[in-house]
């Protein structure tokens, strides 16, 4: 397995639409290699999601994972997922608002507002089809990586740029008064 490099904020490629995995390709060695190097770069960096465009790969595909991170210990934990080709069915109008980070967006953490629940389709890593149903942490997790697969990053959806930290300043100031925040 690798640790692949990640896409900083200005590469065009965090700005394109990901191009859907053809069923015939999910299940090829190569294909297989590259999910289990997303996964490895997750870990190796403390994330709780990865886009593969983040990975300077433009395809539909993302990786989730939280187990008792040391970054968000008052998260619950997500079991590994892998979305391939996912696609929203549902998004609950009710919002949540938290904090949110994101590997491609180093150093800075921002209060973005996300739906509270959605029901989401994707393949997994034998291309079999899931509807995944999820609401709170996960949900918003899950968003912010699809927004990668369209070009999208957190700071695109936050309503307010004053509530906009280093994150430093966040830990100082920020972390003990709302201990809702993901890096993704
Ligand atoms: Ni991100």
């Amino acid at each position: 397995m690798a640790i692949l490099k990640t896409a900083q904020l200005g590469h065009p490629i965090l700005r394109q639409t990901a191009k859907p995995v053809p069923r015939e390709e999910i299940t090829t060695p190569a294909f297989q290699r590259f999910l289990d190097d997303m996964i490895e770069t997750m870990r190796e960096y403390d994330g709780v999601g990865l886009a593969a465009p983040q990975a300077h790969d433009s395809r539909q595909v993302a990786v989730i994972e939280c187990h008792g991170n040391r970054r968000y210990p008052d998260q619950p934990d997500i079991p590994l997922t892998i979305l391939i080709n996912p696609t929203v069915l549902a998004a609950s109008e009710e919002q949540q608002e938290g904090w949110e980070g994101c590997l491609s967006v180093e150093g800075l953490r921002g209060r973005v507002p996300r739906a509270k629940t959605v029901r989401v389709w994707a393949q997994d890593r034998v291309g079999a089809e899931r509807v995944i149903e999820a609401e709170g942490f996960l949900a918003v997790v899950i968003q912010h990586e699809l927004d990668h697969l369209n070009g999208r990053v957190f700071l695109d959806r936050m309503r307010d740029l004053t509530t906009l930290t280093h994150l430093k300043e966040f830990e100082r100031f920020w972390l003990r008064a709302d201990a809702s925040s993901s890096e993704t």
